[in-house]
C-alpha cells in the first residue's frame, strides 16, 4: 500500500446506513439529510475538514451517529440544532 496524501485536517463521519428489514437505523432516523446538512455547514468554515457518510458504526439505537476525527469524539441522537457545535469543534 501507499500513504494517500490528502489537505483534510480533520473527518466527520456521518451514519446513513440502512436496514432493509426496518429495523433501527441512521438512515431512519435522519442520517443523510444530517450528513448533507453537516456537509454544507462545515464548507461554509473551512475547506480542510471532509465529511463523509459512512456504514453503521454500531451505536444504531442512538442515532444518527457522529464521529469527529482525530479527535475520535462519538455522538448520538444528533439533530440539526447540534450543527453549530459540529463546526465549532473543527473549526
Ligand atoms: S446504523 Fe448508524 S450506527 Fe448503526
Amino acid at each position: 500500500m501507499i500513504e494517500a496524501p490528502h489537505p483534510y485536517r480533520k473527518l466527520i463521519l456521518v451514519c446513513t446506513n440502512a436496514r432493509e428489514d426496518g429495523s433501527n437505523c441512521c438512515a431512519l432516523r435522519g442520517g443523510s439529510d444530517l450528513h448533507t446538512k453537516i456537509k454544507m455547514a462545515v464548507k461554509a468554515v473551512t475547506s480542510d475538514v471532509r465529511v463523509s457518510r459512512s456504514g453503521c458504526l454500531d451505536n444504531c439505537n442512538t442515532g444518527p451517529t457522529v464521529v469527529v476525527m482525530p479527535d475520535n469524539r462519538w455522538f448520538g441522537e444528533v439533530t440539526e440544532a447540534d450543527i453549530p457545535l459540529i463546526v465549532e469543534m473543527v473549526r
